[in-house]
């Protein structure tokens, strides 16, 4: 593969800020470079379905949320993706009270709502579980600001804390914060609509609550993930890839990593290059992932893929999450030597790996079978190819423009 792809808008930084259109009681935000996928289709049906006006053109959209006639997103909705129980705190904050059914989403082990929910609780609202969700109520006078000290640096903890606190009277201050880019890209969005949150992209995030919220015009970030993919993909089967709008500050560790591998990576200001390992077979590594700026838990599964072809033996261990090792077992029916020892998967390169029917799990599983397929001898058929579609907008065509044989037989 060679030449140039280009990285769309973050799914992680569109949806929350997606969910945070729901605070603005005036005026319509429009918010740019917005990826056509199913999980951001899923959040607009879901902000849609309260009352706001949502509307599409091209990569652009326009949410007013001016009046809202629900606080209960409809069920089926939030099920079919977790991340939509991020609307429980902009609902909370503008209404005092909101109905969100415990979410579904990636089958990437359990994932509960616990620490979102003890935020709000701190900030004085109640939560009551029942018939599978959770109904919240704010104090008389709404929510009150709050010291908050999470137990994990949860993303969506975080996005909702910050959020609720937006509207919330006086100060929150959230401790051990996720300091992901798109939670950076988020608060900067909030900040827009007239919110007061400083601190994002450290442990320490304060937001100072204000009145209201109004509409506001906002580019959203590269997707830190799809680049990453892309630069995996790049160091084992390509010839020279531009990673177009790639930010290499939000990839650090993963450009780390392979030039620890022996790939040879460029950064400019409008993306990165990269170049393959000799003979593209990566050098063995470790890998760990964590909160960021550590390896992502979402490059996990690309990177064990683009390893089962290395030198020698690598470990590659999830901290974040438990029973995301799904892809193994598909990768080892391509002949990969895999093995896993709790959360360590041992990769032991193969000289090649053959084309198999494999199918995906999850998104970034899906997405590294992709990888495994073109870097294997013959045929490789990736079933289940809707959970890709929820996070990589048109994976096929852009690795078709880079030369890679590949496409869609069916939906
Ligand atoms: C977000 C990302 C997801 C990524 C993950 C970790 C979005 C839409 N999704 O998911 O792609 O894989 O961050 O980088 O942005 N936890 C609790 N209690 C809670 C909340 C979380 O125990 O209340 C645990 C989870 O089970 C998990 C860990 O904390 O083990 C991290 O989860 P979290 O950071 O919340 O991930 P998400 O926001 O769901």
């Amino acid at each position: 593969m060679k030449g140039r792809v280009r990285v769309s808008g973050a799914k992680n930084a569109v949806l929350p800020i997606l969910a945070a259109s729901l605070l603005a009681s005036r005026g319509t935000s429009h918010i740019e470079d917005v990826p056509a996928l199913l999980d951001v289709q899923i959040m607009m049906d879901t902000v849609a379905a309260l009352g706001a006006v949502v509307e599409r053109h091209g990569a652009t959209v326009r949410v007013n949320a001016e009046r809202l006639h629900s606080v209960e997103p409809p069920a089926e909705l939030v099920r079919r993706m977790r991340a939509s129980f991020v609307v429980a705190g902009p609902l909370l904050s503008r209404f005092g009270e909101a109905t969100v059914a415990l979410p579904g989403g990636c089958n990437i082990g359990p994932r509960p709502v616990d620490l979102h929910i003890k935020g709000f609780e701190a900030m004085g609202a109640t939560a009551v579980i029942e018939n599978g969700a959770v109904r919240l109520q704010a104090p008389p006078g709404g929510l009150r600001g709050a010291r908050i000290y999470l137990d994990i640096p949860s993303v969506g903890a975080t996005q909702n804390i910050m959020m609720a606190a937006c509207l919330a009277k006086g100060l929150t201050v959230i401790e051990n914060a996720a300091k992901e880019p798109e939670n950076v890209d988020l608060a900067n969005y909030l900040n827009k609509m007239g919110a007061r949150v400083r601190g994002a992209g450290t442990d320490t995030i304060r937001v100072e609550g204000v009145e209201e919220l109004h509409g506001a015009a906002h580019n959203v970030i590269p997707d830190r993930i799809e680049a990453g993919t892309y630069l995996i993909a790049g160091a084992v089967v390509g010839d020279g890839v531009y990673v177009e709008n790639a930010v290499s500050q939000h990839v650090m560790s993963l450009i780390a990593k392979l030039e620890e591998a022996g790939v040879h990576i460029e950064d400019d200001v409008a993306g990165i290059r990269v170049w393959p390992a000799e003979q593209r077979r990566l050098r063995a590594l470790d890998v760990k992932t964590n909160f960021y700026p550590a390896y992502p838990t979402d490059l996990q599964a690309q990177i064990v893929a683009g390893l089962t072809h290395s030198l020698g033996t690598s470990t590659v261990t999830e901290t974040v999450f438990e029973n995301r090792f799904m892809h193994v077992a598909e990768l080892q029916r391509m002949g990969a030597e895999i093995h896993i020892e709790g959360r360590t998967a041992i990769i032991e390169g193969v000289e090649q790996l053959s084309g198999a029917q494999v199918t995906a799990t999850d998104l970034r599983a899906g997405a590294a079978l992709v990888i495994a397929g073109l870097m294997a001898d013959g045929v490789t058929e990736v079933l289940g190819v809707h959970h890709i579609d929820r996070g990589y907008d048109n994976l096929v065509g852009k690795l078709q423009a880079l030369g890679a044989d590949i496409r869609r037989v069916e939906d």
